[in-house]
């Protein structure tokens, strides 16, 4: 089976779908990959690192069996795809349904990495946690980049310097990966969220659960947390906005699946943190867990600055690139069969619930309801 990896367009998105290392291991198993000219270069991987590694540098990226790619495809890139190509990638499902409607109109079979049902047989395929976790720990330095302070406590000859004070809202995989991150610095930390299995998580990282009564044992579906109701939403944001005074550091990684972001930090617990703390804002491209932040960008509201970045896991393109690579590789796995042919098998609960759209249709429940919700010309991201 060919499978083409194109360069990515979209600013900033510097990582790439498939690495010279993982192309080798599916070269093994008769996989062709097509690489466009300089497709690895803004992850510091050279063309002549694919040609190495049993990989064809030049045309036909789009035109193969299956085009891999990272960020969703442009309408323009989705016109080089064919009627009969099949498509893997981040293509957002339920924020993004003119990328929907455009791959459904184009005859697309599309597969959404975060449509991939998060269970155990999908684990190596679970991109959302993959890139997560990169983001989770650049989340810590992005904090440190922006804080005139140490993480570590500091005994030296100059006096005691104590150590930093990190809380983590949301203890998801982005947030967990933040505490350990943060612990590994030598900061104290505390993790936060609404899901009651999340405490032990924490606890197990060396980090102390805050326990809020607000929200408290919010589980979803699919083991995710549910949206708060008003009065939930409410109560939340007063009992942190006295717990988040003595941090320095706040990183914030709360969403529910295809809703805006909670709201976890009102104006007024920003306005009650000590002068020169930080808060990183993971939820900036769902809309922020703070009132004050601004998607995209650091501001800085009643001396306290409010880092919001965007695709944060972009910005660490060789391993999140490395990962994302070994995600593909094994969803890739189930879409052939023993001879290495496409072989699309519906009845795979892996294949049915990554599908979003093929033979002309929306088949993911979710982006259809997106598609329904949101006029053309709609897409959040
Ligand atoms: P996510 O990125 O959708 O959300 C991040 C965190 O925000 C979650 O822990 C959620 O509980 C929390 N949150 C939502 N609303 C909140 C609120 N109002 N206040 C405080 N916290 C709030 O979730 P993520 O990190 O992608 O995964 C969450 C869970 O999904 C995992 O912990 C696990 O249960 C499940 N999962 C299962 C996997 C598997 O079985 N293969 C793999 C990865 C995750």
């Amino acid at each position: 089976m060919k499978v083409g990896v194109p360069k990515e367009s979209v600013a900033g998105e510097r990582r790439v779908a498939l690495v010279p290392e993982v192309v080798r291991k599916m070269a093994a198993k008769d996989f062709e990959v097509v690489v466009e000219p300089g497709a690895g270069e803004p992850a510091a991987l050279l063309d002549s690192a694919y040609t190495d590694a049993g990989a064809t540098v030049g045309d036909g990226a789009w035109t193969a069996e299956v085009v891999a790619k990272v960020a969703a495809p442009t309408s323009e890139e989705i016109a080089k795809l064919g009627r009969d190509s099949v498509l893997i990638g981040f293509l957002g499902p339920l924020t993004q349904p003119d990328t929907t409607r455009a791959l459904a109109d184009g005859g697309v079979t599309a597969f959404a990495m975060e449509a991939i049902p998060r269970i155990s047989r999908a684990q190596s395929m679970d991109a959302l946690s993959s890139q997560s976790n990169v983001a989770g720990y650049k989340s810590v330095l992005l904090a440190s980049e922006h804080m005139g302070r140490f993480y570590p406590m500091l005994m030296t000859a100059a006096g005691t310097i104590p150590p930093a004070k990190v809380l983590v809202l949301g203890a998801g995989v982005a947030g967990l990966q933040a505490i350990a991150t943060a612990r590994r610095l030598g900061a104290q930390v505390s993790g936060y969220d609404v899901r009651s299995a999340v405490a032990e998580q924490v606890e197990s990282l060396g980090a102390k659960f805050l326990a809020l009564e607000a929200g408290k044992g919010a589980e979803g579906e699919g083991g995710y947390a549910r949206e708060l109701t008003d009065e939930e939403k409410a109560a939340q944001q007063s009992e942190l906005t006295e717990a988040i005074k003595g941090f320095d550091v706040v990183i914030t990684t709360a969403l529910v699946p295809g809703r805006p972001a909670p709201r976890l930090i009102a104006a007024g617990a920003v306005e009650g943190m000590r002068p020169g703390s930080v808060i990183v804002d993971l939820a900036g491209e769902s809309g922020g867990n703070c009132e004050l932040t601004e998607p995209g960008q650091v501001v800085v509201k009643h001396d306290v600055t409010i880092v919001s970045p965007l695709n944060l896991a972009a910005t660490m393109p060789e391993h999140a690139s490395s990962l994302y690579a070994r995600n593909v590789q094994s969803l890739l796995g189930v879409l052939v069969d023993d001879e290495g042919a496409l072989h699309l098998d519906f009845d795979d609960e892996i294949v049915a619930g990554a599908c979003i759209t093929r033979d002309g249709e929306i088949v993911h429940e979710g982006a259809r309801k997106a598609t329904e919700a949101a006029p053309a010309g709609g897409d959040r991201s």
